[in-house]
């Protein structure tokens, strides 16, 4: 039996839980919230497309009550304040790291072999933060963006070259921020073919301009940040690590010297099973891709910095 709890049942947390349960991901997903009635209510609407759908998950919602989310092997944190049109993730930063350390021991008391999926923005250093409480093996805490952010770029891709999203390969490193990630055109590929056989540079750097800000742009259209990609994103990680797929992820993950950079978690790509990230991949960059990644680990710092615990 395999079970998933999702902390906070917003927009994300729903979304994520509804999709890992459509898609049979886990036997069992439980969301809990504190706002009274709503994770049971969402849990109940979804069960209820059960036999429209054939859907074999259970889902089951409870209001602040952790015992039911007792023996989870993964628990995904989506708790916390979305941002609204004109913020940045990083000014989320004083509310949810109170959310995101209270929820981190709740839920560990309870499953305390679990792996940690964090979502809750702003994700680098919200991962980074639940490291510091937890004091959890560096394998067992993925931070969630690169998942996003790569599913992004491949969509602007398949824009620009006229293209099925499913026939591009394509990812993202280096923070979940606006000015932080890095999109990497050099290995994006159309069915193995490099992209730059097909866009001009001007072309590529537009893509990578809007992948940047796709969660902005996003955050405007609907006066507040997405849910459909970042609960489907999230449900992917999970799927790896519950089916032990030693799938190739980018997540925010604990560099202890990697990428010549250690005490922050950011984006890099990582091999996710049993047990969570299972391995680091260090690619080698190019001088230009190794100054990107200095700046935005820097930038991730600076936000480290500014935890209030
Ligand atoms: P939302 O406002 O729809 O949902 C958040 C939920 O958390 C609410 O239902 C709220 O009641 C609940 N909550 C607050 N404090 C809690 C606590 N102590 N315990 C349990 N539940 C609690 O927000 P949404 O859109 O679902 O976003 C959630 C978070 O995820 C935000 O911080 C957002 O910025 C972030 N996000 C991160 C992405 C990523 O790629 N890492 C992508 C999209 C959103
Ligand atoms: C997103 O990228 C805001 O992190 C959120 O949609």
């Amino acid at each position: 039996m395999s079970k998933v709890t999702v902390v906070g049942a917003g927009n994300v947390g729903a979304t994520a839980a509804n999709v890992m349960a459509l898609r049979e991901i886990a036997d069992e997903v439980v969301m809990i919230d504190i706002k009274e009635g709503v994770s049971e209510g969402k849990a109940m609407d979804m069960m209820q497309t059960a036999n429209l759908l054939d859907m074999n998950t259970r889902i089951n919602g409870v209001t602040n009550n952790y015992e039911a989310t007792k023996d989870s092997d993964v628990v995904v944190i989506t708790s916390g304040i979305p941002r609204k049109p004109g913020m940045t993730r990083e000014e989320l930063i004083g509310v949810n790291a109170g959310i995101v350390k209270q929820v981190t021991e709740s839920v560990l008391a309870h499953s305390p072999n679990a792996v940690i999926v964090c979502v809750s923005n702003p994700m680098d250093t919200m991962t980074y933060l639940i490291h510091k409480v937890s004091g959890l093996p560096k394998n067992r805490i993925i931070g969630m963006g690169g998942a996003l952010d790569s599913s992004r770029f491949k969509y602007f891709l398949s824009k620009a070259l006229n293209a099925n999203p499913n026939e591009i390969e394509g990812f993202v490193i280096g923070g979940h921020g606006d000015t932080t990630m890095i999109p990497m055109k050099r290995f994006a590929t159309l069915r193995g073919i490099p992209v730059t056989n097909f866009l001009s540079a001007e072309e590529l750097d537009k893509v990578a301009a809007d992948t940047m800000v796709g969660g902005a742009t996003l955050t405007k259209l609907l006066g507040t940040s997405a849910w459909y990609a970042p609960g489907a994103a999230t449900a992917e990680v999970v799927e790896a690590v519950i089916h032990d797929q030693d799938a190739i992820i980018p997540c925010s993950a604990l560099l202890e010297g990697e990428y010549g950079e250690s005490d922050l978690c950011i984006g890099v790509p990582c091999v996710l099973g049993k047990g969570g990230i299972k391995k680091i991949i260090e690619l080698d960059l190019n001088e230009e891709e190794k100054e990107l990644f200095k700046k935005s680990a820097e930038a991730v710092h600076k936000t480290n910095a500014a935890l209030p615990c």
